[in-house]
């Protein structure tokens, strides 16, 4: 691999519970360093936000985790972190001339299906950031999902007979291509380009330019993104004129 840190040393696991986990236990035997990449096509209990379940087909899709050592960046800065994965996700969807957005925090959607999770799980030392797992899942080949919400890059685009039935080449591939998208954004985050992430982001994100519709307390209401912190919460303005600042969880965004 070409890039200067992430991806260039690739742990390829035949199967594992969770990358995530997987790198987490790497950092507590001390055993890793900067842009390591924890890859596996079969991932038997994946991780999701909100203590979810990732679930992913063997052999179909991509997930893996990154080791990124950010000394640098305040903890209050860290949803910087969500915002170079999700904006390295939709660029490597672009490759596919696929338009993706990002809802808000950092899944990416193609037609307000869901084809990309991202689960970030960073330690602190102090103020500043001392290890960030970033594990990503895109699904790729698989087109059964027990969800209507989920979407993969199979829907959209025609795969030749051998890749789907030998995966693996194309899906390393990919995860190369990723890797050099997030290294991109990674680069500028640590020259300290915050405004240009956040303008990216903000261009890439659903609800910015369009209303989205979304349910707080059981009530629905169209909505316009006015702004995302630095520190991932994100201010909404409501159709009734008012502007309400949400943190994770605290909404549900109505894909219809
Ligand atoms: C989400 O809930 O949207 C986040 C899903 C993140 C899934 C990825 S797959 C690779 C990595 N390992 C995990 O256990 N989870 C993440």
């Amino acid at each position: 691999m070409s890039n200067l840190i992430i991806g260039n040393t690739v742990i390829e696991l035949p199967e594992v519970d969770s990358t995530n986990r997987y790198v987490k236990n790497l950092i507590k035997s001390g055993k890793v360093f900067e842009g390591m990449v924890v890859w596996t096509i079969r991932q038997t209990n994946g991780r999701g936000q909100q203590g979810n379940t990732w679930l992913s087909n063997p052999d179909e899709n991509l997930t893996f985790s990154m080791v990124l050592t950010p000394k640098n960046l305040p903890a209050q800065k860290q949803f910087y972190l969500s915002i170079i994965t999700s904006l390295a996700v939709v660029d490597f969807l672009n490759t596919y001339r696929i338009d993706a957005q990002i809802k808000w925090p950092n899944d990416v959607l193609i037609n307000n299906r869901k084809i990309a999770g991202v689960l970030i799980e960073n330690s602190l030392k102090g103020r500043r950031i001392n290890y960030s797992i970033i594990g990503i899942g895109i699904n790729i080949f698989q087109t059964d999902f027990p969800i209507p919400t989920a979407t993969s890059l199979a829907q959209h685009i025609r795969f030749p007979a051998q890749e789907k039935n030998n995966p693996k080449p194309v899906l390393q591939t990919m995860l190369e291509k990723i890797c050099s998208y997030v290294e991109k954004y990674y680069f500028m985050l640590l020259n300290g380009k915050f405004d240009e992430l956040k303008q990216l982001y903000y261009s890439r994100l659903s609800g910015f330019q369009s209303p989205i519709t979304i349910t707080a307390n059981g009530q629905q209401f169209t909505t316009r993104v006015k702004q995302v912190f630095d520190n991932g919460k994100i201010e909404l303005q409501l159709n009734n004129g008012t502007t309400r600042i949400f943190g994770f969880k605290e909404f549900e965004t109505v894909l219809d």
